[in-house]
């Protein structure tokens, strides 16, 4: 029997209501709520047709020794770095949800990816977006073997679903969630109701046939993933793809990963054949010159350390209230960092503009970046440059004092490995494993004064 009904649902939270409101009441959004209009063409639910008969057992529930184990070991992406992101591969039955802005290269990164992987076993790339035509230009782009990768265009949910039944393909790619429709909902594709209809569906067939699904979407304007917040909790990984789109590289992340750790950083580059790993990605933030107002440090994302270039411009002030501006760092680090320089080195930085910034279009957010901005806004105060070869890592107390960061062997020997030969570090970890090595010397320091002094008196 057919039915229809009006709710109100807030594009942006996804919460539900009879009543229109010009706010929602549970995100706080203005001018988000839309009248949705559930029409059902029958009472059967997708839901019915996809859902396992129950078993024969007067339980629903079962021993967890009972349980059947899942098949553990992992599909290779055919990347390295998007391995390192998935936490050592795709996951058999699983769902990895990758965001990013348009144009920023996902199509790309998943063609690719599902290219390589089809060489061992059955994949179907669904393209939502695009036609396969289309699809086609971009692969012949790309790839230049052969491939037994499956391709559909396709926006209607019930064909894909149909599609995936039959062919079985141990991985799936969805391009993208937003543009799916499933025609018992009569709202438009990518309306909060569509994608988290179309996106419970898929995953009760991923884990039902124990395929490894991969789903594409957009981000809003403000970088959340577009659609519910049902979506991110639905999935086992959320990933992000980001990038300056002026620049060529593209920074795969994790977000949320059941079977891995989150933060994991994989880096490409986007070039005229596709996306290329970039297994060394400290050369690539680093610039290579030494100017006034830079510094070096060591930053860890996930498991991996990366060395990135700082910058730190000051001008005395025009203004009554000095100007602070960032990039790739947060203002209210920058704000107390300031602070505590103008506090405990009697430096009158109130008096100064100032501008502080990360090369290479990279967002640093971990404390132990605090003693390399502290360096450089100081380097760029004295207008003298930082001793070539010198690194920063460390995190700056209210009280001046300085604090270790996590990880610390690990983004010593990144410091090693890249041949710089002094280290400035927090005190209170051991390094004399370091001792010997002739080419770095290492110096801790207990405080922020210490620690500077010893940077800037070392060029002298
Ligand atoms: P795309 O994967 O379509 O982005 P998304 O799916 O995230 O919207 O990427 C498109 C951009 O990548 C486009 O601006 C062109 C560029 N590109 C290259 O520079 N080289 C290539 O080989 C390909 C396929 C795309
Ligand atoms: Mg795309």
């Amino acid at each position: 029997m057919s039915r229809s009904v009006s709710i109100y649902v807030c594009q942006s939270c996804g919460a539900q209501t009879r009543q229109f409101f010009g706010r929602c009441s549970n995100c706080g959004e203005w001018n988000s709520i839309i009248e949705e209009k559930i029409h059902r063409k029958s009472d059967k639910s997708i839901y019915t047709k996809i859902n396992s008969p129950k078993e024969q057992s007067p339980y629903r529930s079962q021993l967890i020794s009972h349980t059947k184990n899942l098949k553990t070991e992992r599909i290779p992406s055919g990347y390295e770095e998007l391995d390192r992101v998935l936490g050592g591969g795709l996951v058999p039955g699983s769902l990895v949800l990758i965001g990013g802005d348009p144009g920023i290269g996902k199509s790309t990164l998943i063609l690719q990816s599902a290219t390589a992987m089809a060489h061992e076993r059955a994949v179907l790339y669904v393209s939502a977006e695009e036609s396969a035509e289309q699809v086609k230009i971009r692969w012949n782009r790309i790839e230049e073997s052969d491939s037994k990768l499956h391709l559909l265009a396709e926006t209607d949910l019930e064909l894909i679903i149909e599609e995936l039944t039959s062919l079985k393909p141990e991985v799936a790619v969805i391009d993208s969630i937003q543009a799916l429709n499933d025609q018992n909902l009569s709202s438009s594709p990518g309306s909060v109701a569509q994608v988290r209809e179309c996106s419970s569906a898929l995953q009760q067939i991923a884990k039902r046939e124990n395929i490894s699904l991969i789903i594409i979407g957009h981000v809003t304007k403000d970088g959340m993933l577009a659609g519910p917040k049902v979506l991110e909790h639905l999935v086992d990984a959320v990933l992000t793809f980001e990038g300056d789109r002026f620049a060529s590289h593209r920074l795969l992340r994790g977000v949320k990963n059941r079977f891995g750790a989150t933060c994991e950083l994989g880096v490409f580059e986007m070039q005229t054949d596709g996306l290329s790993e970039v297994s060394n990605p400290s050369e690539l933030f680093l610039s290579k010159t030494s100017a006034p107002g830079i510094s070096t440090i060591v930053t860890c994302e996930g498991t991996r350390p990366l060395a990135i270039d700082l910058q730190a411009l000051l001008n005395p002030t025009s203004y009554s209230s000095p100007r602070r501006t960032t990039t790739g760092i947060e203002i209210n680090r920058l704000h107390q960092i300031l602070a505590v320089l103008e506090k405990h080195m009697n430096l009158t930085l109130s008096r100064f503009d100032c501008y502080a910034a990360v090369a290479g279009g990279l967002q640093v957010e971990e404390p132990g970046a605090d003693l390399g901005i502290a360096a450089a806004i100081v380097s760029s105060f004295k207008n003298i440059e930082l001793e070539e070869g010198m690194v920063f890592i460390g995190e700056i107390g209210l009280a001046g004092q300085l604090r270790l960061v996590r990880q610390m062997q690990q983004r010593i020997n990144e410091v090693i490995r890249l041949g710089y030969n002094k280290l400035i570090i927090p005190e209170g970890i051991n390094t004399y494993e370091y001792e010997e090595n002739k080419n770095i010397k290492i110096f801790k320091a207990s405080n922020i004064n210490q620690a500077l002094i010893y940077a800037l008196s070392s060029k002298e």
